[in-house]
């Protein structure tokens, strides 16, 4: 593959190696020196037009081990501020030869556009509502270590499932491997037409917990709520806040996830989210510097073997 837009591009094959990859990046990451020069003589531009700390620094970082020559730009520091559309920002990023392009941004294909104006390897780290693919492969890097496998399981994405990307990356990488799914909302945070996506629907989390091998806990994306009618922050925690009683519904080795930033106490009972017995939140942070490690190489190579 030539860029990283998405997990709909991928074949189940392209997520295991990934995945297999990752397991030496992760061995990598808990040594003293983390460093290896597969990107040596590589420039990578992180480019995020919406706030982040896990995905960015995790690129940042997984560049840095991978000696790349790593630039962030964020949009609060680039002349979009001074009316520059998107696309002009591209191209002139582009004219300085960068290797790797590493973009978020709120509307959901803008990943993709740009992806059509650039020479380089383009790496999508969340756009809109569309996808975000390096999040759904680092939940399933975790989901693997913690059980073994990544199919046959059932896993439950519960909150706001119609404002995620991280909810359809998870759901396309997780029908690829032949898991079933489920998905747990507010009827007003289900969209239309879901039950296409190969998934089983709930608007209760005790119907739809029952029997779970994976908990997934989503953030309300407060930021793409306009207009949507939601009950209050209290009846949301009440009905679909995950507490340790409603968590004794699913299998009792199930795991608690959550790609951060966590909603405490609206999404998750902080006593669910800290408890290490269940709770992978921190591993998945872990996760996620190792798979980025893995996507930045592969794509290096495969860019290396077109030129
Ligand atoms: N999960 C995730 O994308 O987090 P950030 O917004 O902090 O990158």
């Amino acid at each position: 593959h030539r860029h990283l837009l998405g997990i709909e591009q991928l074949s189940a094959a392209d997520i295991t190696a990934i995945l297999d990859l990752s397991e030496d990046y992760v061995a990598l990451n808990r040594r003293r020196d983390k460093h290896l020069d597969r990107l040596r003589g590589l420039t990578q531009i992180n480019l995020f037009f919406e706030a982040s700390t896990r995905t960015q620094a995790s690129f940042e970082l997984a560049g840095k081990r991978l000696g790349a020559d790593v630039m962030n730009m964020s949009v609060s520091s680039s002349s979009m501020r001074k009316g520059e559309t998107l696309i002009d920002t591209a191209v002139t990023l582009n004219a300085m030869h960068p290797d790797l392009l590493v973009v978020r941004h709120g509307a959901s294909g803008a990943v993709a556009l740009l992806a059509q104006k650039v020479n380089c390897a383009v790496l999508n780290a969340g756009d809109g509502r569309h996808e975000h693919p390096t999040q759904a492969l680092l939940d399933a890097l975790t989901i693997r270590r913690h059980k073994g496998r990544l199919s046959r399981l059932t896993v439950a994405i519960c909150g706001d499932i119609a404002n995620s990307r991280v909810a359809r990356s998870n759901i396309l990488c997780l029908n690829a491997m032949e898991n079933r799914v489920r998905v747990i909302a507010p009827p007003t945070l289900l969209p239309s037409g879901i039950e296409r996506f190969g998934v089983e629907v709930f608007t209760e989390m005790e119907a739809g917990l029952a029997d779970c091998d994976v908990v997934m806990m989503l953030r309300i994306q407060n930021e793409r709520l306009e207009g949507t009618a939601l009950p209050s922050r209290r009846e949301f925690f009440h009905r679909y806040g995950l507490t340790a009683e409603k968590l004794a519904l699913a299998r009792p080795d199930a795991i608690v996830m959550h790609p951060g930033p966590m909603n405490r106490g609206v999404e998750i009972d902080p006593t669910v989210a800290d408890d290490i017995d269940r709770s992978v939140i921190q591993q998945q942070v872990e996760m996620g510097v190792a798979v980025r490690m893995a996507v930045l190489d592969l794509l290096a190579r495969s860019h290396g073997a077109a030129a």
